[in-house]
């Protein structure tokens, strides 16, 4: 992990202080000395770095180059591997190799008891193609650096399936098969016959579509066939083919590693199905044949997202935005070696993957670990329609990478004060060094922590928050993600989306159910999000318990009024004692507050120690039960969030490989809720966020971030004696005095002068966009993800 710097008037002075230490050593400052401690503002020091020691090595950070080296090394002297652009479903080849993260039970003794560092494995996908059946398997390498020691094993402890082999046809739709997929459906619909009907029905040559297959492929465990329904989309310069579909629709089957026997099975049209293209040939030659309304691809800049030039400019919109600045420096620091942070008393480390891209670990407040683990698991797409492509359409996002993808836009994407660090992934052969992957940045709230209005004061807590945040683009969708930390040790969790909608072609007899007419041809697709995040608090320890308080109307006679029975309200705790395989939906009305306490500390008033796990908005579930493209592979969306009691085996609730898997998917999250016992154990919520999204004209062009929103909360709730925000400088505390009416204003050393910072332009010069930097998606090798 490195630090990009991207002003060009930065001053590159790094400050070490042992920040870990010293929240313990931290004596009583007065506010004179707060001053006294502040440097003399007459300098601008933007952007500076500044770093600290880590307490501990990160033991779950990205390998480097040459630990994937090695491994690679040893596989390919293992094995019979081969390169992957020269590989095909007979060969032997390497998808990713990543870091292995040690078992919690070992990474504690190793935290907390000053245990050994525990040994670095690897994980790895391999596909073998050279026997009888094709199988794609998850191995263990390791320990490392590769040593006599070092051996080779299959990886399936944390398959619920127990296997650590996924058959071809059941497998990962890897750029091998992606390949003779797209070959397949050229062949089959780049003939004299359909070129012909595709220009008839679509009004453009073939040419100038894309026609592809929806996700996931469909197995059918009783007979072994694999089909898969596609499409044919308009290709548009700006790509915006997700707005442009055409209505024409068919079905393959694609069984098997002998690409000779896949077949085209059907072609479908305004919702009536041909056996051939003969008979979709000779149909459209009769008379009675419906031909659907085209879309008119000369006017289509409606789909178009840049500035419209042809409008006029609002007023004082020739005025640059406000600008965030750092008038005496940041107030984060980072130790670049262990990618370890800290700010305002919270410290916590960070990883990044292919498949989830960033998580953190052993995040701390005020010296207590809160949160062992906090990682994203699983984002899904699931689509209802009357066509069969959308219908069809079941996307579980993290196979094909969250943390494989492009880079930020500096100033743009996070503010221009950010610092942005470079994550490192490996994938189809090739090492990934990806600079800009997620940034780091002290924002100042847009609303005040706390104040309040005294008879002769008032008093006014700025609201200042350490903000990490990843962006990552898939297809269509721009997946903004959000981890902001707050004074007092509350840490939400967002996500937002934007980019175009995967829209379907508006059929006027069926396609009302499924969404909105949002253009001449075009309906917005009705579909879910559902994103399912690990947490894995630890509140005082590891000995923990789920409880919520339930909020209720009663009827109640006080003994100070007999006879007269009052509604009210009052609140009853009750205990999660099990884990439950229906999950937890959250109250209705907001009438329960779901918490995990620690079994053994109170505070001092004899509460339980608790962190509150509180929705904000998005709190949802999926709609659909029994899908047909998801019927086992993402059941921890079936609810708004689960409780399990942790296990090693019990690592995520979905894999890479779980897409196509659809009946036996090496994670099915159902397994985790076998009723275990949660009383004072280590709890794991699986908390899920999402939106029901119905598009509508303001998706158009894009869906934009503001309202495409959705989070949760972790916030201390009787965590503490009282709330832990008093000890900031970052206030004022104004008093009036009556009878000499003065006033006077403390600021804890935070006046208003200013070193007069200038706010430059981020350095875009700095960057060569290509290989390690990727802004746009197809400034490389065409091949690489999408
Ligand atoms: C290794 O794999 C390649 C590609 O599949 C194949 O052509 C070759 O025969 C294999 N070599 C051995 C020794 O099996
Ligand atoms: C982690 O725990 C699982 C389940 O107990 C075990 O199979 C696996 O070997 C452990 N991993 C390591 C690296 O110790
Ligand atoms: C489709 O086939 C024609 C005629 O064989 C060929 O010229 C053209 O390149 C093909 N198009 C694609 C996209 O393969
Ligand atoms: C661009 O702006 C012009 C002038 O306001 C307006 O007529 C036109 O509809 C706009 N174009 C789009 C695509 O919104
Ligand atoms: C990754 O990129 C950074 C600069 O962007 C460079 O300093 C570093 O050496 C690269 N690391 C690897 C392993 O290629
Ligand atoms: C779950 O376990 C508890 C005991 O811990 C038992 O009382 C209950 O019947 C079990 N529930 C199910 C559904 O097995």
């Amino acid at each position: 992990m490195r630090l990009t710097n991207l002003l060009s008037l930065t001053s590159l002075v790094a400050l070490a202080v042992a920040v870990p230490d010293f929240y313990q050593k931290r004596e009583a400052v007065s506010s004179k000395e707060a001053a006294l401690l502040r440097r003399e503002a007459t300098e601008c020091v933007s952007n500076e770095n500044v770093l600290v020691e880590a307490p501990k090595s990160n033991i779950w950070t990205s390998l480097s180059k040459d630990e994937v080296q090695e491994v690679l090394d040893l596989l390919h002297s293992t094995y019979n591997i081969t390169e992957v652009t020269k590989s095909d479903f007979f060969s032997n080849y390497v998808l990713w190799i990543e870091t292995l993260k040690p078992n919690k039970t070992e990474a504690l003794t190793y935290l907390d008891e000053d245990g050994d560092l525990p040994p670095r494995n690897a994980r790895t996908v391999v596909y073998f193609g050279e026997g009888e059946e094709g199988y794609f398997e998850e191995l263990k390498v390791g320990p490392l650096p590769v040593s006599d020691e070092t051996t080779i094993e299959p990886l399936s402890y944390y398959n619920t399936n127990g296997k650590s082999k996924l058959p071809f046809d059941v497998g990962h739709l890897d750029r091998i098969k992606s390949a003779a997929k797209s070959a397949f459906l050229n062949e089959n619909l780049n003939t004299t016959t359909m070129r012909t009907v595709l220009e008839d029905l679509i009004g453009v040559p073939y040419e100038d579509m894309g026609c592809h297959s929806a996700a996931p492929q469909l197995h059918d465990p009783a007979t072994g066939a694999v089909v898969d329904y596609g499409t044919c989309n308009i290709n548009t310069e700006n790509d915006a083919e997700n707005l442009v579909p055409t209505g024409f629709f068919f079905k393959f089957d694609m069984t098997g590693r002998d690409v000779s026997q896949w077949k085209m099975l059907e072609y479908i049209y305004n919702n009536k199905v041909y056996n051939s293209a003969e008979e979709l040939y000779e149909a459209t030659k009769k008379d009675d044949f419906v031909r659907l309304p085209k879309i008119d691809i000369d006017n289509l800049d409606w789909t178009v997202i840049p500035r419209n030039d042809s409008a006029p400019i609002r007023h004082l919109d020739d005025r640059k935005s406000p600008r965030l600045i750092e008038p005496e420096g940041r107030r984060w620091a980072y130790d670049a070696d262990e990618e370890y942070f800290s700010w305002m008393d919270w410290g916590f480390y960070t990883s990044w993957s292919r498949d989830t891209g960033i998580s953190f670990f052993d995040i701390t407040f005020k010296g207590e670990r809160i949160v062992y683990e906090l990682s994203l698991q699983e984002l899904i797409a699931e689509y209802g329609s009357d066509d069969p492509f959308n219908q069809h359409t079941f996307y579980s996002d993290i196979s094909y990478g969250v943390g494989n993808r492009f880079s930020l836009v500096p100033g743009f994407d996070c503010p221009s004060t950010a610092g942005y660090f470079t994550t490192d992934t490996f994938e189809y052969d090739e090492f990934y060094n990806r600079t800009l992957s997620y940034c780091v940045f002290e924002n100042q709230e847009d609303y005040s922590l706390l104040r309040h209005t005294g008879a002769s004061y008032s008093a006014v807590t700025q609201n200042p928050t350490l903000n990490i945040r990843f962006i990552s683009t898939i297809g269509n969708y721009d997946y903004n993600f959000l981890y902001k930390f707050f004074l007092d040790g509350t840490l939400e969790v967002s996500v937002r989306a934007a980019g175009y909608i995967q829209a379907g072609y508006w059929n006027p007899e069926t396609s009302a159910p499924y969404g909105l007419k949002i253009h001449d041809v075009l309906s917005g697709s009705f579909h879910d999000h559902v994103l399912n995040y690990k947490v894995d608090l630890d509140v005082g320890g590891t000995k923990n318990r789920a409880t919520q308080y339930v909020m209720k109307d009663v009827d109640v006679e006080y003994p100070w009024a007999p006879g007269k029975v009052y509604n009210t309200k009052q609140i009853a705790r009750e205990v999660f004692e099990n884990e439950d395989f229906n999950g937890i939906n959250w109250p209705e009305n907001g009438q329960g507050i779901l918490l995990i306490e620690s079994a053994e500390e109170t505070n001092s008033f004899g509460n339980p120690r608790a962190y509150n796990i509180m929705p904000g908005a998005g709190g949802v579930h999926r709609i659909v039960k029994n899908s047909r493209s998801g019927p086992e592979t993402q059941n921890w969306a079936r609810s708004n969030l689960f409780l399990t009691k942790h296990k090693d085996t019990e690592l995520r609730s979905s894999t890479a490989l779980n897409t196509n898997a659809l009946y036996d998917p090496p994670v099915n999250f159902n397994a985790f809720l076998d009723n275990e016992s949660l009383d004072g154990e280590d709890i794991v919520a699986w908390v899920n966020l999402g939106l029901h999204h119905l598009p509508n004209s303001n998706d158009l062009p894009n869906t934009i971030f503001s309202t495409a929103h959705a989070s949760f909360m972790l916030t201390p709730f009787n965590y503490f004696d009282s709330e832990n925000s008093r000890d900031t400088t970052q206030q004022v505390y104004y008093t009036y005095d009556d009878e000499t009416e003065e006033s006077s204003w403390e600021f804890y050393g935070n006046d208003w002068s200013s070193c007069g910072v200038e706010v430059a332009e981020p350095n875009f010069e700095e960057y060569v966009y290509g290989r390690g930097t990727r802004i746009n998606k197809k400034m490389t090798n065409s091949d690489e993800v999408y």
